[in-house]
């Protein structure tokens, strides 16, 4: 009868060794055939996980200068304006805030906490493409006290698939701060989708008129 023999081992010298081991425990006991499978379990050594750490640095700064991997560049929204920003997204009364472009999330973890104050269930939704950005967006997520309603997804705000996340009947608010020639083509993917969401530009107005401008460094346009 033909034996199966698994094993697991930590590297070359442990495989090596435990495969001598059960030979000659085939052959003392006479047991005939047999098939070895052996399951080499590697852990990287530090080394290794270094050049992985630099590679993965590497990707994400190629997100930070190549327009054609990220094709708005990461620049955060003033911090000075934070109060008008927050204003303005709490005017739309949303059951849902989604950044689009979040980059390090400030608003909207800012944002997170005000309603986490004011006990509303708002959730938030942080769109990223960058990879170190997203990573940066999970830490600072581990430490949020508002983090079970924060999500992040990463991908690429242009295609996104809103009408996954939220449904129509909540109020959904988007916040944007993007370039010009580009806040045209996100929106509207944004609205074929979800054709009530409510807009809150930083700094670029849309093509129409606005409900609210907030004014502090620069404006804040709420549609
Ligand atoms: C001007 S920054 C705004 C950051 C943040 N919303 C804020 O106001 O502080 C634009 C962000 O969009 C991200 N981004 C650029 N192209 C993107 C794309 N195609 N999909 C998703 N995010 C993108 C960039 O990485 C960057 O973080």
């Amino acid at each position: 009868m033909l034996k199966l023999f698994c094993s697991t081992a930590k590297g070359r010298q442990q495989l090596i060794a435990r495969r001598a081991r059960v030979a000659e425990l085939v052959d003392a006991h006479g047991l005939g055939p047999c098939v070895f499978i052996d399951v080499w379990v590697q852990v990287p050594p530090l080394a290794h996980m270094f050049y992985l750490f630099l590679f993965f640095l590497f990707i994400s700064l190629l997100f930070f200068i190549l327009p054609s991997l990220s094709s708005v560049p990461y620049f955060p929204s003033n911090h000075k304006d934070a109060e008008p920003i927050i204003d303005s997204l709490a005017s739309t009364k949303p059951h849902i805030m989604v950044d689009l472009g979040a980059g390090d999330g400030w608003v909207l973890f800012k944002a997170a906490t005000q309603m986490k104050e004011q006990s509303l269930s708002t959730r938030f939704i942080a769109v990223e493409i960058n990879p170190l950005l997203c990573a940066i967006l999970y830490v600072r997520r581990l430490f949020h006290p508002n983090r079970k309603n924060i999500q992040i997804i990463r991908t690429d705000l242009f295609t996104f698939h809103i009408g996954q996340y939220v449904s129509q009947k909540e109020n959904v608010c988007i916040y944007v701060y993007i370039s010009p020639w580009m806040l045209k083509q996100a929106i509207q993917n944004i609205r074929s989708q979800i054709p009530k969401a409510r807009i809150v530009s930083y700094m670029y107005p849309l093509n129409e008129k606005a409900k609210r401008v907030a004014v502090g460094i620069h404006k804040t346009y709420t549609y």
